[in-house]
């Protein structure tokens, strides 16, 4: 009788224990060193040895039977433990993959990329130069003294100076021709570089926002003629424009820091509206350049005597807009997530001169 009330007292209390603390309570009380059933089995010894042998079996028995319930119940909670685990941390594996990012290259890096491609393909490294530069090398060290007409034309953006500070201030470059002498200055002759990057001027109306992008370009050598500048020039346009010929005019113009100076148009046609590069009778702006004038080599702190070559500088953005047919300027900059779908590139298509530039 005692024995039954004990058993369907553990056995219920096994039952009702809600998690492993709870059931270890349990299995303390009834069957741990100070327990209940271990206590009774304690008081064996003291009893006749008929009485001991019944009783002894029959206290074995309850223990089984409660350590049995006790192991059921604690495989249990680790089943239920593991089923709500589950349960949270459901994953449906049938559910259609995600979709591709939906981010795109910008087309005026997706051009720099391809700017670059070309011209490391003919031994041209990359430079680069500061945002915020010095009035020196911005203007006076490409023979733009204080006094000349081309800095009122640049129209500058000035950094402050602190009060009292004399000195002119920095300006937000306004051309990455002062990209040339900082490689002059840090590389010597003889050099050949592309200096892609962002410069500023105040204006703004279709063709023209205040930062926009431009690409320099130097080579300096004993020997480097105009003929050398017509060929890399060529060269670069048939692959940037990616046709099979292109025809370029040079036309007398004026730079302060090159002597010879030359404009450079492409031959195009406009039919049907559409822009073709590479035949037609109209001819297309695409970049000035020149022989580097002997001051701005001494500027560079490179002897004119010794080292001659060729600049350029042309508009990344503008090139962008003639090959891939964006019309207005402004939308560059406008972060319109329809116009960055419609004009923008793969993030996975890297412009190569060997695997195609914009493919
Ligand atoms: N720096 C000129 C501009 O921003 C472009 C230019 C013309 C760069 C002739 C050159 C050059 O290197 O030779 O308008």
């Amino acid at each position: 009788m005692e024995l039954d009330a004990l058993r369907n007292r553990y056995l219920a209390a096994v039952l009702a224990a809600g998690d492993e603390a709870a059931l270890e309570e349990v299995r303390l009380a009834a069957l741990g060193k100070k327990g209940e059933i271990s206590a009774m089995m304690a008081t064996l010894g003291k009893m006749e040895p008929e009485a001991r042998k019944a009783a002894g079996a029959a206290l074995n028995v309850l223990k089984d039977e409660i350590d049995a319930a006790l192991r059921a119940k604690k495989s249990a909670l680790a089943d239920a433990a593991l089923d709500a685990r589950l349960a949270t941390e459901w994953l449906d594996v049938t559910l259609p993959g995600r979709p591709r990012p939906r981010g795109t290259i910008h087309p005026v890096s997706q051009v720099t990329e391809e700017v670059i491609a070309i011209f490391a393909d003919m031994g041209f490294a990359v430079a680069e130069g500061p945002q915020v530069e010095s009035d020196w090398h911005n203007f006076d060290a490409l023979n733009i003294p204080p006094e000349h007409p081309a800095r009122q034309e640049h129209d500058t953006f000035f950094m402050a100076r602190a009060e009292g500070d004399t000195r002119p201030p920095h300006v937000l470059r306004t051309h990455t021709s002062p990209v040339q002498i900082r490689a002059m200055e840090a590389r010597g002759a003889p050099v050949r570089i592309i200096c892609p990057g962002r410069v500023y001027r105040m204006d703004m109306d279709h063709t023209h926002t205040p930062m926009f992008h431009q690409v320099e370009g130097l080579a300096l050598g004993r020997d480097i003629s105009m003929a050398h500048l017509k060929w890399t020039l060529e060269e670069f346009c048939r692959a940037f424009f990616e046709v099979p010929s292109v025809e370029l005019r040079f036309r007398a113009s004026h730079f302060p820091f090159t002597e010879p100076s030359a404009e450079v148009d492409i031959r195009c046609s406009w039919a049907g509206g559409q822009l073709k590069i590479g035949e037609g009778d109209s001819w297309l702006e695409i970049l000035g350049s020149g022989m580097v004038h002997p001051k701005v080599l001494a500027a560079g702190g490179i002897d004119p005597t010794q080292w001659q070559g060729f600049a350029f500088g042309m508009g990344i953005d503008r090139i962008a807009m003639l090959k891939y047919g964006i019309p207005d300027l402004r939308a560059f900059f406008e972060s319109d997530l329809r116009w960055l779908r419609h004009y923008g590139f793969s993030a996975l298509d890297m412009p190569t001169v060997s695997g195609g530039l914009s493919r």
